[in-house]
């Protein structure tokens, strides 16, 4: 069944073609690694199928509706209660600590301080962060930030999993737990992830490849086997 579906998008900065016609159709539970030259429109294309951009043409689909239409209310909603986000870095907010940062989208979400620390602290504990809840973000490695960082995406168990270069900013053996903690959690959970990379090791952990290139999404060039 299709979760996730772009059609024919476009979108430009200004004067800047980012897409120019991307199409690609993502299956629930399914993890896809996009991968493509940097500039080639990766993070563009994550953020209209995420709605955080609106295409200027083509159509976002998600579970069968139009989700690029809708108000920016309704997206916001949707991606608040329906996606995760994990970025290069740079995302968890400084004044909190790694608790409080997990327990943030519950408590937007309405859930109480107590009950959403307690789900935090959970978190803390299947990722590998025991101890450190009461750190604060300056106060981390980039791997451990990055695991708190995946643990907030996660705590409200989103349908979907958008990650953009998630291991960029991270060392390859740090960068490999991440992504184990990462697609294991996913798979177990049933989790549909984007995952932007333009790493191939990071890229091999998905269930399938695609490749974007001059604002377009191709499949990969396969080297004959
Ligand atoms: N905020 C912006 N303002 C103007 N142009 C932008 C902006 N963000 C991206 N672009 C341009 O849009 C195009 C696509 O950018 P995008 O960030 O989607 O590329 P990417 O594939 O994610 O690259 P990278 O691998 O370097 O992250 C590029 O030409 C880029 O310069
Ligand atoms: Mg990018």
């Amino acid at each position: 069944m299709t979760i996730l579906e772009a059609r024919d998008l476009e979108f430009s900065f200004g004067s800047t073609p980012a897409l120019r016609g991307a199409s690609l159709e993502i299956d629930a539970g399914e993890i896809v690694a996009v991968m493509g030259p940097s500039g080639s429109g990766k993070s563009t294309l994550l953020h209209c199928l995420a709605g955080i951009l609106v295409p200027g043409a083509g159509e976002v689909v998600h579970d069968g509706r139009r989700l690029d239409s809708l108000s920016e209310a309704r997206r916001s909603a949707l991606r608040r209660e329906q996606f995760g986000f994990v970025f290069q870095f740079g995302q968890l907010v400084p004044e909190l600590t790694a608790a409080e940062n997990v327990a943030l989208p519950l408590m937007l979400g309405g859930v109480r301080r107590a009950a959403a620390l307690r789900s935090a602290a959970g978190w803390f504990d299947r990722l590998g962060l025991e101890g450190l809840g009461e750190r604060r973000s300056g106060e981390l490695s980039g791997g451990q930030a990055q695991r708190v960082a995946l643990a907030r995406a996660l705590v409200t168990s989103p349908q979907v999993l958008f990650a953009d270069e998630p291991t960029g900013s991270l060392d390859s053996l740090t960068g490999e737990q991440v992504m184990d903690l990462m697609v294991g959690t996913a798979r177990e959970a049933g989790t549909t992830v984007v995952l932007v990379t333009h790493e191939p090791r990071v890229a091999a952990y998905a269930d399938r490849e695609v490749v974007v290139r001059d604002g377009r999404v191709t499949a990969p060039a396969r080297l004959a086997s």
